[in-house]
C-alpha cells in the first residue's frame, strides 16, 4: 500500500462528512458503509473526455487519482468502441452522493435481501454487502468483463456478494424473491419480471427514462396487482441500459434539416431546459426520441435535432430571433416539437408540477400510467412502451 492510499480511512470520512453536511447521508448503517469501503480500490482508473473528444486515462500512477477517487463525483471507468470507431461510455463509477441518496430512498432494514443491476465498478454492491451481509445481496451487469473486475475487487475485501453477468431487465429469478432491486442504469420500462421478483410491499428504485434525459427515479411499491409510487423530487440521470456486452451504436437522425413544416417557438431546444414536460412528451412520440445537433455557427451548433426510428424528426433553431422565438422545421409521419410544445402548454396549464407530483402505477399489462397527485386523480397520461 503506498503512503497515498494507506490514507483512504481520512479520505473516506471526509467524504461521508461532506454528505452528512449536505443532508444526503442521514442514517448511521450507511455512514458506516461510506467509511468503511475504499472506493479507490473499486476505481483503479478512470476517463475525462476532453473537449476535442478524445479522451484521457488517469490511473493509480497518475497524480490526481487519488484524490478524484474520494471527490462526490462521478467517474467513468469503462469505454467500448462502436462500430463506427467513436469510443462510448458503457460504465462508471456513480457519485457517491446520487448513490447514498438512492440507497437512503431504499428504506433497506437489516435482514433484506437485496438486488442490484448494474453492478459496474462493484462499490455500490460493497456498500450493500458492508450493509447486509453477503448472502443477501445479488448484483448483476451485462458486462462480463466488469464482473469479473468487480468480484476481484470485492474479494480483495473479503466481501463476496452474488455476481452475475445477466441482462438486468430480467432480474435474477434463481435467487429471488428480493425485498429491494435497485437499478444504477435507466430503463425504458419498469419490467414486469421484477414484480415477480419483489416481495408484496417491496420496493423498487429506478431511472425510468424512455429516451435521453426523459424520466427521473422513481420509488416503486410492489402490490398485489401493480407497481405503483412516486417520483423522487431531485432529477438524476444514469447511462441507459444496454441490451448486449457492446458499445451502444449511435441511432439518429440522418436525413437533412428542410423547409418542410417551418413553424416557430418560444421554447428552448434542449431536452434539459424543460425535464418534467419533456418526459410527459414521451406519452405523445412515436419511440425513443435521439437528440443531436447539426450544422455550425460561429456561436455553436445550427440546431438541436429530435429524431425517432418511424423516421419523425423536428429541428429547432439554437438561436432565438429578437422576439425570444427560433425557428421549427419537422418531417417524417409525426411532428415531434409540435408534440412537445402542446403537452409543454397543458403542463404551464396544470402550474408546471415538479417531480414530487408525479407518480407511476404499473400493471401487469405492461400499462405505464403516469399520474399527477394521486394515483386515482384526474390528470394522467399513458406512457407508450416500446
Ligand atoms: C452507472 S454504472 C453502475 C455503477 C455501479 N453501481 C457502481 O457502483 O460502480 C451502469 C452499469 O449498468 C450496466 N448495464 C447496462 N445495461 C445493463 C443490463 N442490461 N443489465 C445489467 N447491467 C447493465 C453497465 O454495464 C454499467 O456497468
Amino acid at each position: 500500500m503506498t503512503a497515498t492510499t494507506s490514507a483512504w480511512h481520512e479520505s473516506a470520512h471526509r467524504l461521508a462528512e461532506e454528505m452528512a453536511a449536505s443532508g444526503i447521508l442521514r442514517s448511521p448503517a450507511w455512514r458506516d458503509a461510506v467509511e468503511a469501503v475504499p472506493r479507490h480500490v473499486f476505481v483503479p482508473r478512470f476517463y475525462v473526455q476532453q473537449p476535442d473528444g478524445q479522451w484521457t486515462e488517469t490511473s493509480a500512477d497518475d497524480d490526481g487519482w487519488f484524490a478524484a477517487v474520494y471527490r462526490n463525483e462521478p467517474l467513468v471507468t469503462e469505454l467500448a468502441t462502436t462500430t463506427k470507431g467513436n469510443r462510448v461510455t458503457v460504465s462508471s463509477s456513480t457519485k457517491p452522493g446520487l448513490m447514498v441518496r438512492m440507497l437512503e430512498a431504499l428504506d433497506v432494514q437489516d435482514g433484506h435481501r437485496v438486488l442490484e443491476v448494474g453492478t459496474g465498478t462493484g462499490y455500490n454492491a460493497a456498500l450493500l454487502t458492508h450493509r447486509l451481509g453477503a448472502d443477501r445481496v445479488f448484483s448483476v451487469d451485462i458486462g462480463a468483463s466488469l464482473v469479473d473486475a468487480a468480484r476481484c475487487r470485492l474479494d480483495r475485501l473479503g466481501l463476496a456478494p452474488t455476481l452475475a453477468v445477466a441482462n438486468g431487465a430480467e432480474g435474477l429469478p434463481a435467487h429471488a424473491p428480493f425485498d429491494r432491486i435497485i437499478a444504477t442504469c435507466s430503463l425504458p420500462s419498469i419490467p414486469w419480471a421484477w414484480a415477480e421478483q419483489v416481495r408484496e410491499g417491496g420496493l423498487v428504485l429506478v431511472d425510468l427514462k424512455p429516451s435521453t434525459h426523459a424520466g427521473n427515479l422513481v420509488l416503486l411499491t410492489r402490490h398485489a396487482d401493480r407497481f405503483e409510487g412516486r417520483f423522487l423530487p431531485q432529477w438524476a440521470g444514469f447511462m441507459a441500459m444496454r441490451n448486449t456486452d457492446r458499445a451502444p451504436e449511435a441511432t439518429g437522425f440522418v436525413g437533412e434539416v428542410n423547409a418542410s413544416r417551418r413553424s416557430s417557438t418560444r421554447l428552448e431546444p434542449t431536452p434539459w431546459s424543460s425535464l418534467v414536460p419533456w418526459f410527459l412528451a414521451q406519452t405523445r412520440f412515436p419511440g425513443e426520441v435521439a437528440f443531436g445537433y447539426r450544422g455550425a455557427t460561429s456561436s455553436g451548433p445550427e440546431w438541436a435535432v429530435f429524431s425517432t426510428p418511424d423516421g419523425s424528426w423536428s429541428a429547432v433553431g439554437m438561436q432565438a430571433d429578437e422576439n425570444g422565438r427560433r425557428e421549427t422545421r419537422q418531417g417524417g409521419p409525426v411532428p415531434l416539437w409540435d408534440a412537445f410544445d402542446e403537452i409543454h402548454a397543458t403542463w404551464d396549464a396544470l402550474g408546471g408540477p415538479a417531480w414530487d407530483r408525479l407518480g407511476l402505477t404499473v400493471t401487469p399489462d405492461e400499462r405505464h400510467r403516469i399520474w399527477l397527485d394521486e394515483p386515482e386523480g384526474s390528470v394522467g397520461w399513458d406512457l407508450l412502451v416500446q
